[in-house]
């Protein structure tokens, strides 16, 4: 990834923001780009961040929430910066599959729920308001685990086909947008394996050094979002900017 002098965005929005790696980039972003606008969506309130701030509760995986936020953005303002952080590894009764046996549609659909639909409604929000001239730049966390190509070990069935198929909306959003904006980066970035609820119940055997603190992963990504340049937009990006096969 080559440097590029990019311009430092205006109004940045961060969805799924309760979350422990979002909660990491708000207070990064809010150092970082004191300026700048902060716009928040999750399901839940979060605590405000320093600076100019403003938040917004819907669940994204409900289509219904699209025109709502459509209508939030129009009045807040049009954001530079979309980090989506929204993503479900286990709940309650689910842990990752391990064999076919293990798979059940409620479990993908569930999946596919949060882990692309939250993403491709904000991304229909989003469309309406865009601006030829007005440069985005498009993060949705995602996950190495969602690489076909990468893809040695199997398992994680409903984690891993729903993150392929958000880096499928990711580049074809690359496509679309990249057509209709002067400047546009859409990109989906893997974190590392990060010490929050999401990972918890699979750290033991990741050794320590491999397993990155909220507030380390934030600093990562948002100086990979920095650095990106035209040639990085549709792709699927480690946390140290190098690119992973989709
Ligand atoms: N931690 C890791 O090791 C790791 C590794 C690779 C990739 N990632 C990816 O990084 C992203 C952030 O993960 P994290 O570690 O910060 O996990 P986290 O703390 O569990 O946060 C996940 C976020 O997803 C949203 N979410 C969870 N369940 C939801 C549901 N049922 N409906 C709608 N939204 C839901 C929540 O947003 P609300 O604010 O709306 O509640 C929450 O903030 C995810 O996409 C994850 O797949 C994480």
């Amino acid at each position: 990834m080559q440097q590029a002098k990019n311009t430092p965005p205006e109004t940045i929005l961060v969805a799924g923001a309760s979350g422990g790696l979002a909660t990491a980039l708000v207070e990064k972003l809010s150092r970082r780009f004191p300026r700048a606008r902060l716009l928040t969506i999750s399901r839940t309130g979060i605590a405000s961040p320093a600076g100019r701030h403003s938040h917004h509760s819907v669940d994204l995986s409900n289509p219904e929430t699209i025109t709502d936020v459509t209508e939030w953005l129009r009045y807040e303002s049009l954001p530079n910066w979309v980090i989506h952080c929204s993503g479900i590894l286990h709940w309650p009764n689910h842990l990752p599959e391990k064999n076919l046996q293990q798979c059940k549609d409620e479990a993908l659909l569930r999946s596919i729920a949060v882990n692309v639909l939250s993403h491709l409604h904000l991304a229909q929000a989003l469309a309406p308001l865009l601006q030829k001239r007005s440069p985005l730049t498009w993060a949705s966390l995602s996950a190495k685990v969602g690489s076909i190509e990468d893809n040695h070990l199997g398992g994680w069935y409903s984690y891993r086909m729903s993150k392929a198929a958000l880096n499928m909306l990711v580049r074809n959003l690359s496509i679309e947008w990249g057509r209709k904006l002067d400047c546009c980066r859409v990109v989906a970035v893997h974190p590392g394996t990060t010490d929050t609820a999401l990972s918890k119940p699979f750290q033991q055997n990741i050794p320590v050094d491999k397993l990155y603190s909220p507030a380390q992963s934030a600093d990562r990504i948002v100086s990979v979002l920095e650095q990106l340049c035209d040639a990085d937009t549709g792709k699927l990006l480690f946390w140290d900017g190098s690119q992973i096969p989709w």
